[in-house]
């Protein structure tokens, strides 16, 4: 059975241009957001309250946020430690995420932790987050593979998953941050997550598209009856030259397949589509989404 509705976490404006080698301008970024918004996308992941150190393409978030809050969509936006919620409260953020991950080998590289450590960092960050009425996802990623480690056993990811639930987060986003997954391991992994007390309708999926799986572990994961699905606009994100990374599921991809199936998201992908090509003319390279090619003379 497949859901009646599905609702898009749209990650394009962070996960997208976090990766993104040149630096966008901060109102071309509101102007994304903006734009999302206009063709119907209701949760926008709109930055990361991050070290700009370390994601250099998102330090502007104090310039970018102002920008979009008047928006009457939800904003969610990242947050490592203490003084990324800090910032992100002082701004009137509403919905914060913090991400965990699956490894040892990733927390490491991506938080400078070890995996205990951030789940250390974490738990106060998620509290106080709650204390303030403010909505938490809890990201893992590296659930299914991970690029120092290889194959992810199953119980990694439970535990990640069982810590950041008994925390106070909201829901889950599942992340496959390398694209190696394939269906039947997202089906094993939603399976071992309801047997040791997950519920489905906490979890979300996030899929990145490097091997061409993200539509068809997303398809696995709608039967499972999960309903939230983060997509990029346009498949925006990841370096072309870095093999371990490329761009989430695209938005436009992700529509056109719950259309088919009659499965309502409220997107108008002619909106999206004419996104996605203006966001490609801004970024000077086309959009990688087959459904953006197909729609538009790119
Ligand atoms: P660190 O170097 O260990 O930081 O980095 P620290 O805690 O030792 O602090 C050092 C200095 O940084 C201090 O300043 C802090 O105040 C400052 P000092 O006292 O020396 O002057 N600092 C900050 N400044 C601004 N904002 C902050 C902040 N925190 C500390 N939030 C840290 C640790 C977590 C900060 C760093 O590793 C970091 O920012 N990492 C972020 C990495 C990131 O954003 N990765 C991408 C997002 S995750 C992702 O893409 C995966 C996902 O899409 C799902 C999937 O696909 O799997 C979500
Ligand atoms: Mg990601």
């Amino acid at each position: 059975d497949l859901p009646a509705r599905v609702r898009i976490h749209e990650v394009g404006a962070r996960d997208g241009l976090q990766n993104e080698k040149s630096s966008v301008p901060t109102a071309v970024k509101a102007e994304f957001v903006r734009r999302l918004a206009d063709a119907g996308l209701t949760t926008i992941e709109a930055t990361s309250f991050v070290h700009p150190k370390w994601v250099p393409q998102l330090a502007d978030a104090e310039e970018l946020f102002p920008l979009v809050s008047d928006l009457e969509v939800a904003l969610p936006v990242l947050v490592p430690n203490q003084r990324g919620l800090d910032r992100a409260l002082a701004l009137g953020a509403k919905r914060v995420a913090v991400f965990a991950s699956a490894t040892e080998s990733f927390a490491k590289a991506n938080l400078n932790r070890t995996l205990d450590e951030s789940l250390a960092v974490f738990e106060p960050v998620v509290r106080r987050a709650k204390d303030e009425g403010t909505h938490v996802r809890g990201y893992v990623s590296m659930c299914f593979g991970d690029p120092w480690e290889g194959a992810v056993p199953l119980h990694q990811v439970v535990r990640v998953c069982t810590a950041l639930r008994d925390m106070g987060c909201d829901e889950l986003s599942l992340g496959d941050t390398i694209g190696v997954a394939t269906p039947g391991h997202v089906l094993e992994l939603l399976a071992s997550l309801n047997e040791q007390g997950v519920p489905t309708n906490v979890l979300g999926v996030h899929f990145h598209d490097t091997y061409g799986q993200a539509l068809a572990n997303t398809l696995a994961a709608l039967q499972h009856g999960v309903t939230t699905v983060d997509a990029s606009a346009g498949g925006l994100g990841g370096c072309p030259y870095a093999k371990s990374a490329t761009g989430n599921l695209a938005t436009e991809d992700l529509v056109w397949m719950l259309q088919g199936l009659g499965i309502d998201t409220g997107v108008d992908l002619g909106r999206l589509v004419a996104t996605s090509v203006w966001m490609a003319e801004q970024l000077g390279r086309p959009s990688p989404s087959r459904t953006v090619r197909a729609l538009s003379h790119q």
